[in-house]
């Protein structure tokens, strides 16, 4: 029996790239796209690249529109989905790629986001660890299953949470002072015109942003650093770089290994934490991760080593912002609470050079 699912937001990268997966994807039928300001027009239009959809007209985003759907993808900006989803009566799963669902604290949501906060739901990062409470540790993918809500990550933020979370839980790296530095795509920034991303303001130079703890990305960060089982208080220092490439993120997180704690302990943490993971991979020593390897791939690579002389490990990890960093995530989270092979619609390969 083929699954309904309509995309909100369709005409944005995040819902281009849910509709580009969604179309290869076995069990999903795209019935229904929305936009904003596009709503009316041939999708094609906002999506020249997925001919396969050419047939398709943007509705209105509104519930009766959205309702009746078994899968809703929403797509908008934040702060646009929170209202629209206490409306839905008659959706079995609703996944929302942006921030309105994915914060716990509306002390931290009136911090970095501001406006009402709307409460979160099952977050869609499958692979990150977490702690049980008695000393052992699951996946976040146990949460996923059979979830009928579900909060797809914010692109930096699962790249840094899933290079901190095992050598977190295992105890090998202390939770605070954290340094993580980003080089970023500008189409994490979303579709709509902004001066700063101007092809003009981007090509040939690197331009820092968000600097000095205000990234929206950072309180949840701490979030699933907490659910890990961080011994204390995480803090990061957070900087992200935009820089000259369509898509992609790189990721360079250093951290205070544990006195004590050995370099091979360290690799240990990760290597166990990843093993058995088809979209989370662990570089061989000495290989680094890079962009190009993961683009328009559900996968995020990483690499850790040990810098002896700073007693910090360095983790670098890579992925595609709109692939792994939001609607792989969301599709592959979709598959887990739909009782679906987790893998069905995902590839492990990238688009290189
Ligand atoms: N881009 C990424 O790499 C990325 C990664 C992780 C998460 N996300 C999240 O995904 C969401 C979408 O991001 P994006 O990059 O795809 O942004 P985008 O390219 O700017 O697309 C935004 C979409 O929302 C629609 N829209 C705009 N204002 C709206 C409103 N007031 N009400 C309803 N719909 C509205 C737009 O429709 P029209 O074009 O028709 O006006 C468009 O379809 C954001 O919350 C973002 O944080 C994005």
């Amino acid at each position: 029996m083929t699954i309904s699912v309509a995309v909100a937001g369709a005409s944005g990268y995040a819902g281009g790239e849910l509709l580009r997966l969604l179309a290869a994807h076995p069990e999903f039928e795209i019935r229904t796209v929305t936009g904003h300001s596009s709503a009316g027009r041939p999708l094609i239009e906002s999506q020249p690249h997925l001919r396969s959809l050419a047939h398709l007209t943007l509705g209105e985003t509104t519930p009766e529109v959205l309702d009746g759907h078994d899968v809703v993808f929403f797509a908008l900006p934040h702060g646009a989905s929170g209202a629209l989803t206490e409306q839905l009566t008659q959706v079995g799963l609703a996944v929302d790629c942006g921030a309105d669902h994915r914060l716990t604290s509306a002390e931290d949501w009136a911090a970095f986001y501001g406006g009402e906060h709307h409460g979160a739901w099952s977050y869609g990062v499958p692979e990150l660890v977490i702690a049980n409470g008695d000393g052992t540790f699951g996946r976040q993918r146990e949460a996923l299953i059979g979830a009928t809500r579900i909060a797809a990550p914010g692109c930096n933020a699962s790249t840094v949470a899933l290079s901190l979370a095992p050598g977190v839980a295992a105890g090998v790296i202390e939770p605070r002072d954290i340094v993580s530095v980003l080089a970023v795509g500008p189409s994490g920034a979303g579709k709509a015109a902004k001066t700063h991303l101007l092809g003009a303001e981007l090509m040939g130079t690197a331009n820092p942003y968000a600097v000095g703890g205000t990234h929206r990305h950072i309180p949840e960060i701490q979030q699933s650093l907490r659910r890990a089982g961080a011994r204390e208080e995480p803090t990061i220092s957070f900087t992200p770089v935009l820089v000259p490439m369509s898509r992609g993120i790189l990721a360079t997180t250093t951290a205070r290994v544990v006195p004590g704690v050995s370099a091979a302990e360290v690799r240990v943490a990760w290597e166990r934490a990843y093993a058995d993971e088809t979209f989370v991979q662990l570089l061989p020593e000495g290989v680094q991760p890079r962009t190009a390897d993961t683009l328009g791939a559900n996968t995020c690579l990483m690499s850790v080593t040990v810098d002896e002389a700073a007693g910090r490990a360095v983790i670098v990890a890579a992925l595609d912002n709109l692939a792994k960093g939001t609607a792989g995530a969301a599709i592959q989270s979709a598959n887990i609470a739909l009782g679906l092979p987790e893998d069905t619609g995902l590839s492990v390969n990238g688009v290189a050079p």
